[in-house]
């Protein structure tokens, strides 16, 4: 990273990239998600001294999760900013039944997982917020925009509050860049461009479900510890936090797989195809990664619900092939 006085922000990156006669829309929009993210940021490490942060609603919501006050406010926080904004035909969001409609003559509609890693809020470990926009195909704006594959998202990004807080956003095409926040002045600056990584040093998935697995998911799992990766020749090791962000992220910088397998009884596992495996699929395959149910491929899955759940495996290329190949004489029961 530059100089802090000499860094570039989020903003000046992104309109060093736009093509002439843009009408600075998507600036704007990620402005929107810049303002939310120092919001929540600073209300995160206020240590929840506000009172607003910590310990459970007493909601349940659409997902059949019980709310913790944190998603709650993070939800209300990000709708209530973007709703306002006027840059979005219809939000969805993780935490609300329906969608929402906002300006019909906008050209986007986004999808959020206002806060990923809700188990963790409590007990101080990292969570993060993750983001899908996509052009609006329909006419004003309505549920069928969002059921457009992964490959078709504008963008997609998340945010991670921990130790620092960072935004990593990928848009189609480009490369995809790590940004850090500036506390002192709200703005995420850049850090890096992201490097695409070929070996898995790690692998993130949660084996307190093994017996719940079917036989292709622990071939695989046998395989990853059994076989030393294919350019480095070393062991891979494990790590799982369960948030979603925090274990991405170090799979994305490290070189990694992560997979939330369908289970026995759930078939389509528990991650949300809008607001968690449609983003993290864009940003993986563009650092030359891949993202699959290990049926079907993740950017060319089309949704036909907004809370759908799917199978997730996202990581190195040549671990969620193996995955797919181990998988392929299955079916999820
Ligand atoms: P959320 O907090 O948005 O509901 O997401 C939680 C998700 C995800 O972050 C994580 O990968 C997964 O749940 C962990 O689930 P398990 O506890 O079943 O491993
Ligand atoms: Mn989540
Ligand atoms: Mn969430």
């Amino acid at each position: 990273m530059q100089e802090p006085i000499q860094a570039t922000t989020l903003s000046q990156h992104i309109m060093a990239s736009m093509p002439p006669g843009a009408r600075g829309v998507f600036t704007r929009i990620m402005m929107e998600l810049q303002y939310c993210a120092h919001m929540l940021s600073t209300m995160i490490k206020s240590g929840g001294l506000s009172g607003q942060i910590l310990g459970f609603t007493g909601e349940i919501n659409v997902q059949d999760e019980e709310v913790k006050a944190l998603d709650d406010l993070a939800n209300r926080v990000l709708m209530t900013r973007l709703a306002n904004s006027g840059l979005f035909a219809a939000l969805a969001s993780e935490e609300m039944d329906d969608i929402m409609t906002g300006d019909p003559e906008a050209d986007y509609v986004i999808a959020l997982d206002p806060l990923d890693g809700s188990s963790n809020i409590d007990v101080n470990v990292s969570i993060g917020t993750i983001f899908s926009i996509k052009r609006k195909i329909t006419e004003k704006g309505g549920v069928e925009d969002f059921f457009q594959p992964a490959k078709d998202q504008v963008c997609a990004g998340y945010v991670i509050y921990s130790s620092r807080t960072e935004l990593v956003m990928a848009i189609p095409g480009s490369d995809v860049h790590l940004f850090v926040l500036d506390p002192m002045t709200g703005q995420f600056v850049v850090d890096r461009k992201l490097e695409p990584k070929d070996d898995a040093k790690y692998y993130s998935l949660n084996e307190a479900y093994w017996d719940k697995f079917d036989e292709g998911v622990k071939d695989w799992v046998r395989w990853l510890r059994r076989e030393p990766t294919p350019v480095t020749g070393k062991s891979r090791s494990a790590r799982y936090i369960g948030s979603l962000v925090a274990d991405f992220h170090r799979n994305l910088l490290e070189g990694g797989v992560f997979a939330y397998p369908h289970q026995k009884g759930k078939k389509s596992g528990k991650l949300r195809l809008l607001y968690e495996a449609q983003p993290m699929t864009l940003i993986q395959t563009c650092l030359s990664g891949r993202a699959s149910t290990g049926w079907d491929d993740l950017m060319e899955l089309v949704p036909t619900e907004i809370h759908q759940r799917v199978p997730l495996i996202v990581g190195t290329t040549p671990e969620v092939e193996k995955y797919e190949e181990l998988l392929a004489n299955s079916e999820p029961d």
